[in-house]
């Protein structure tokens, strides 16, 4: 089986890492020279845990070969996947399809013999269709089937996740078409992996429902954690009560400062506006919008208190900036909304993250950049967990607090015993813990 993936992104790095190892033949063509360059000395653009000795493997192996040979490699595919970027347009929320347009018309040219082209980057419902549209009206004569296989992997865990997923999506009503995937996916189906065939449009909603919904119970999980602090309870005690209800599960219920990625908000907001555009409107989904981007703000709001009511003339100490641990990636990360605010409010701010760093200091502008927690608290009124890192659960926290000149610790990921961070004499505040969220000073 022959492959072209278009696009060495996120989504489209690691399923060619992926399908390479599975003994597939991967041709990775990305226009990026500079991208390019990176690939073929063995570098990924991106930090994720596994991907560069995949990738090293499968190269060595003759597998993956990374090109801008657009021309051969369409030519001898059997399947084209779609993974360009499908960024937020700026403005009108609704996702920018300028880069997956400009891939069919090019790859059109060049189509040699039966071809499956399939959509792996989460695209509007109805963008299959389009596709096959544009390239029947560029190539008449081309033999292709064009599908929808979207990806559901996260950041973090992407090889995991593509090598055992929950079920593998496939949108086509071509019997050919599912004949090339079935075999294409073989390998998981073996592992015991779910194979779903379905309507086009039902995989491209699939997708957007997805991550709408996850976005939904992370929204639903920190509005419980409110009222948990209000009322006493424990968000801990509750999430983990419901999650034992095999109708809701466990997963996705840790409250925290708002979820961010590259695609829980870009994702639910493509959804409103393509639901708004087919007149069936989503007031629910349009909700967690709004709610999420409060609750970033609302976390400034919330170091400002456990600062003693203002951060003016304090330093802050912010450790992790990335959206999640175990990646460099900093789109629509809290901290970017916090930090700024709290400079805002007048705080010195002082960060460490262990890998994004260097995409998170022209973004965040004016912050002091260290290289490690222990580092970051020097001289610091308060200091913030906003991105829950492993190594930020284990912190010595006498030595932390040695080192601050204040002693105060936000918890934005209820990483910390807050029992054993007030025996320090450090006033804790959690998220949604009951008696525990704001505690004073007890040592
Ligand atoms: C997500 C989807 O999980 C994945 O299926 C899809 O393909 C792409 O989008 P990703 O963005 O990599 O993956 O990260 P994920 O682990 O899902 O976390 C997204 C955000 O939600 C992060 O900001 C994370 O901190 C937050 N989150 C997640 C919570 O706040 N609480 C949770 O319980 C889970």
């Amino acid at each position: 089986m022959k492959i072209c993936m278009i696009g060495a992104g996120y989504v489209g790095l690691v399923s060619a890492a992926c399908f390479s190892d599975f003994g597939w033949t991967v041709n990775c063509v990305d226009n990026d020279p500079s991208r390019l360059a990176a690939l073929k000395a063995g570098q990924s653009p991106i930090y994720e845990p596994g991907l560069e000795a995949l990738m090293e493997r499968n190269v060595k192996a003759g597998r993956l070969v990374f090109t801008d040979d657009l021309k051969t490699s369409v030519a001898n595919a059997d399947v084209v996947f779609l993974a360009v970027g499908t960024p937020m347009r700026r403005g009108d929320g609704y996702a920018d399809l300028s880069y997956v347009f400009s891939a069919v018309e090019e790859t059109a040219q060049y189509l040699d013999g039966f071809t499956v082209i399939t959509t792996k980057s989460t695209v509007p419902v109805g963008t299959s269709r389009e596709i096959e549209r544009r390239l029947k009206a560029k190539r008449p004569d081309a033999d292709v089937a064009v599908c929808s296989n979207p990806e559901f992997l996260r950041e973090g865990s992407a090889i995991q996740d593509f090598t055992h997923p929950d079920r593998v999506l496939v949108g086509t009503d071509d019997p050919r078409a599912r004949d090339v995937m079935e075999r294409l996916y073989k390998p998981l189906a073996l592992r015991g992996s779910p194979v779903m065939f379905v309507e086009r449009e039902s995989a491209e909603l699939a997708k957007y429902a997805a991550n709408a919904f996850l976005a939904l119970k992370i929204s639903f999980i920190n509005e419980i954690a409110d009222v948990c602090e209000a009322v006493g309870a424990d968000v801990q005690e509750v999430a983990s009560a419901i999650g034992r209800d095999r109708r809701i599960g466990d997963k996705f219920l840790h409250p925290g400062p708002g979820y961010g990625g590259s695609c829980f908000p870009k994702d639910v907001s493509a959804l409103v506006r393509t639901a708004r555009e087919a007149r069936a409107p989503v007031s629910i989904i349009e909700q967690v919008e709004r709610v999420n981007h409060e609750r970033k703000l609302a976390m400034a709001v919330r170091i400002e208190a456990a600062a003693g009511g203002s951060v003016r003339g304090k330093t802050v100490a912010i450790l992790g900036v990335t959206f999640k641990p175990n990646t460099d990636d900093m789109r629509d990360a809290p901290s970017l909304l916090i930090v700024p605010m709290l400079q805002e409010r007048g705080a010195t701010v002082r960060a460490c993250d262990p890998q994004g760093r260097k995409q998170a200091e022209p973004m965040l502008p004016g912050v002091t950049w260290c290289e490690s927690a222990d580092e970051a608290a020097t001289g610091a009124d308060v200091l913030v967990i906003v991105t829950e890192w492993n190594e930020y659960r284990a912190l010595n926290l006498e030595a932390i607090k040695s080192r601050m000149s204040g002693s105060t610790i936000v918890d934005l990921r209820n990483v910390l015993d807050p029992a054993a961070v007030r025996e320090l004499g450090i006033a804790y505040t959690g998220i949604g813990r009951g008696r525990h969220t704001a505690s004073q000073k007890s040592g």
